[in-house]
């Protein structure tokens, strides 16, 4: 039998995920097992929960398309000339991904590592003497901007204003949201012209000289990435440093361990980005009418796969509800797969990783306050907490 949307008549688990996004796990798990291609009215789109599922989904870019899961938005004021990365479909997306990966390279990611580590200390050594901090505020927010705005190469100057466009980009703001593009697309144009004229050791510099066979990016498609870089390198990454503080808490002996055993760090960030996956989940439109499990989806439908709910499922992970930073392997697709595989992961892990050394470190008894009420992120595609007051002792 085929069931298409309208005929979908299951309970409404999506609603429970709007009402509580801080637990979606337990509905999760019922997609999972007894509706894992799941028609959600309150998302207007097909939640694919099962491992296997959305790896199919995000592996096929020509059956799952980026580009027109935007287009088919009606709100969307994206203009194809200006379409970043992340919302491209090959073979558009493969051009626009190779100019980049010749600035974006690994080697432009390692050097970061002694200013991350300086920026994290000079945040840390701002609450030190109070012995209480607000983890989010404090440093995971900043953190992140502060390093792309490096890696763009803007001057500590200008930092601050572009902190504020920053915050505004990623808030729900809209008519201050347009603004801030058009001030910060004036900036950059700025900018552009300045190191076509005289390059520097940036990225910036970097992305004017990529080039295939002649082919340069333009100026809007560079305009575009350092917006997306924004979007797509900021919350995110603020997000997984809140979520793994936020786990560590809650096993602390994971943190005892870890301040014994530090080189456990990545493979303990790898189970916070598995366990608590701070984007949730992606959007596709499907490009022809196709048969999913038992439903017919037809072309033009929006498909969500749920990166949050693969990265739970048993029959990948054993004792999926379980946080174990020793899992191995452990292969969470947290980061995506296929050619959308985040170009960020490597400096994600890094800062990541730099911060939480750097605090446990530097910190004994990381704790956090038990009678602040934690407030979630109010959305279903990302995971984390707007603030996370912890105490503790400089050691
Ligand atoms: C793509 C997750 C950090 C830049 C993606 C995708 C995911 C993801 C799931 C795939 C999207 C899709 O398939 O539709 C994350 C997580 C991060 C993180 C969980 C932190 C914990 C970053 C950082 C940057 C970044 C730090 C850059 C500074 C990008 C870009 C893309 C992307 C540009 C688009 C790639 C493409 O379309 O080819 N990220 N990301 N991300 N990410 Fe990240």
């Amino acid at each position: 039998m085929s069931l298409t949307a309208a005929q979908s008549s299951e309970p409404s688990l999506t609603a429970h995920i709007l009402k509580d996004p801080r637990n979606p796990f337990p509905w999760y798990r019922e997609m999972r097992e007894r509706y894992p291609v799941y028609y959600s009215h309150e998302f207007h789109s097909w939640f694919i929960t099962r491992y296997s599922d959305v790896q199919r989904v995000i592996s096929d870019p020509q059956l799952f398309s980026s580009e027109q899961s935007i287009r088919a938005r009606p709100t969307s004021r994206i203009q194809t000339t200006t379409r970043p990365l992340l919302w491209t479909d090959p073979p558009r997306h493969r051009q626009l991904r190779s100019l980049i990966n010749q600035a974006f390279t690994p080697r432009t990611i390692a050097n970061l590592a002694p200013r991350i580590t300086e920026i994290v200390h000079s945040h840390l050594d701002q609450v030190a003497l109070q012995g209480q901090m607000d983890v989010v505020s404090d440093l995971a927010n900043p953190l992140p901007i502060i390093v792309i705005a490096e890696l763009l190469g803007v001057p500590i100057q200008d930092q601050q204003r572009f902190k504020h466009w920053s915050d505004i980009i990623v808030s729900p703001a809209r008519q201050q949201k347009k603004q801030a593009v058009i001030e910060m697309n004036t900036y950059f144009q700025m900018v552009v012209e300045q190191r076509r004229q005289h390059a520097q050791d940036d990225l910036i510099s970097a992305l004017l000289s990529a080039h295939i066979e002649g082919t340069y990016l333009t100026d809007a498609e560079i305009l575009s990435f350092c917006r997306l870089l924004l979007v797509a390198g900021h919350e995110t990454s603020t997000n997984l440093i809140g979520n793994a503080l936020l786990t560590f808490d809650e096993h602390p002996e994971v943190i005892e361990e870890l301040q014994a055993r530090p080189d456990l760090l990545p493979g303990a960030i790898e189970e916070v980005i598995r366990y608590r996956t701070p984007i949730q989940r992606l959007r596709r439109a499907i490009t022809v009418d196709t048969q999913l499990g038992e439903h017919r989806i037809k072309a033009g439908e929006i498909v969500s796969p749920v990166l949050g709910a693969a990265n739970r499922d048993e029959t990948q992970f054993s004792a999926s509800e379980t946080f174990n930073i020793h899992r191995s392997p452990n292969r969470h697709i947290g980061f995506g797969h296929g050619i959308h595989f985040c170009i960020g992961s490597s400096l994600a892990r890094l800062e990541t990783k730099i911060a939480l050394d750097i605090l446990l470190s530097r910190f004994a008894s990381l704790r956090r306050i038990p009678d602040v009420p934690l407030q979630h992120v109010a959305s279903s595609f990302v995971y984390g907490v707007n603030s996370l007051p912890m105490t503790f002792r400089e050691r």
